[in-house]
């Protein structure tokens, strides 16, 4: 049920947010998860169990979060380092690559997570998937005033292509840079590394949600007897 899901994401956002220590530097990711856990980070914080932290947003909802948790934030350019980041994912395969984007936030969260000392991953069982792609479209951010030849260029690759619509809003869904958004299906990802890099290729996409060789360490909430507990 929702209530079940909404409590897994709550336990996992909770551990992820207790592996930070004093005077780290820590990617806030984006989504309903991460949100748990910055505002563990923030009552941490506000406890005086945990000092001198601050946070490097990947979104405006991450940077509107970490100040109502009274989360110091950064840029990259205040920081040489990234200790941690934690954040979501909205499908994870075995080998631990990630489709992510679900949030059209991918594009600043592949900077921030790919920089970070330790990317702790924090999803509910069902993001769990055996193959890449099978319950999940591939998010491509792209330039407006590309959308029309990169359109065709996902086609030419096999994939099928939608543009992102708002849902309280007429028109495209515009990301945090001002692009929109292509969720592309593929029947098929036999080489995630490589599509990744095939997509990025194409003169006006900005970046996709395919994470290759980025997460260090999934902690997955799902229900053991009925009880919430983290693997
Ligand atoms: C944001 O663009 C995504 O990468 C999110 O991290 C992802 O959608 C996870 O969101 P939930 O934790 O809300 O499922």
């Amino acid at each position: 049920s929702p209530e079940a899901i909404k409590q897994l994401k709550q336990e996992v956002g909770i551990a992820a947010a207790r592996r930070v220590k004093s005077g780290m530097v820590v990617g806030l990711g984006t989504g309903s998860t991460t949100a748990f856990a910055i505002a563990e980070l923030g009552a941490r914080l506000a406890g005086g169990e945990l000092k001198d932290i601050v946070g490097i947003p990947t979104s405006f909802q991450a940077s509107v979060l970490g100040k109502k948790y009274g989360i110091p934030l950064r840029t990259l350019d205040d920081v040489d380092r990234i200790d941690i980041a934690i954040d979501g994912a909205d499908e994870v395969d075995p080998a631990k690559t990630l489709i992510k984007g679900g949030g059209a936030a991918h594009t600043r969260e592949k900077v921030i997570d790919s920089l970070a000392g330790l990317f702790i991953v924090v999803v509910d069982e069902s993001k769990l998937v055996d193959k890449l792609g099978s319950t999940f479209a591939v998010p491509v951010e792209v330039l407006p005033m590309a959308i029309a030849p990169v359109t065709r260029a996902v086609e030419k690759l096999g994939g099928k292509p939608e543009l992102r619509m708002g849902i309280k809003k007429d028109g495209p869904v515009i990301t945090d840079q001002g692009n929109m958004v292509l969720d592309v299906t593929f029947d098929n990802i036999p080489d995630a590394a490589e599509l990744e890099k095939t997509l990025n290729n194409i003169p006006g996409v900005l970046e996709n949600g395919l994470f290759v060789g980025v997460a260090d360490l999934i902690l997955v909430g799902e229900f053991k007897d009925g009880n919430p507990i983290i693997r």
